[in-house]
């Protein structure tokens, strides 16, 4: 006579099973071979002058300097309303403190010509 407690038993089995295959997955962590990948050589850089360190330190971890510069003239709000966005929307850690400056540099890199 099958117990009635088969249910039980069959969901201990599982249990068992899963622990089983979770400790095996933690023992043994898929094999770790370098990859080498290989960029696209950086053809343009910052330009020299005041702020250009920040430039460096607060944007080039995630993109270009090319994709910075290709942007349009844009005036110092624009600006401002990108930085506060790289951080806002895609959580870089450009310091407060940082803010003012580097927007003066991204600002005279490409002046709105006046009018
Ligand atoms: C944490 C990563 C990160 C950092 C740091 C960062 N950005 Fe970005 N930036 C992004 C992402 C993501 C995009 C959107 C890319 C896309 O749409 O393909 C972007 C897009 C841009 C664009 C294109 C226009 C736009 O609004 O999409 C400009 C200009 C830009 N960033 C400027 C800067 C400047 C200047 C700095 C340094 C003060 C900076 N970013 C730092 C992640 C970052």
């Amino acid at each position: 006579m099958s117990a009635p407690n088969n249910g039980r038993r069959g969901l201990m089995v599982t249990i068992g099973v899963l622990c089983i295959a979770g400790a095996l997955a933690a023992a043994a962590p898929a094999a770790q071979t370098p990859v080498s990948i290989k960029l696209p050589p950086q053809s343009v850089n910052f330009r020299e002058a005041p702020g250009v360190e920040l430039a460096h330190k607060d944007c080039l971890t995630c993109h270009s300097a090319e994709y910075v510069l290709s942007q349009p003239a844009l005036s110092k709000t624009a600006w401002t309303n990108e930085v506060t966005k790289m951080r806002v929307a895609y959580g870089a850690s450009i310091p407060d403190i940082d803010s003012d400056a580097i927007i003066a540099y991204l600002v005279a890199q490409n002046p709105v010509p006046a009018k």
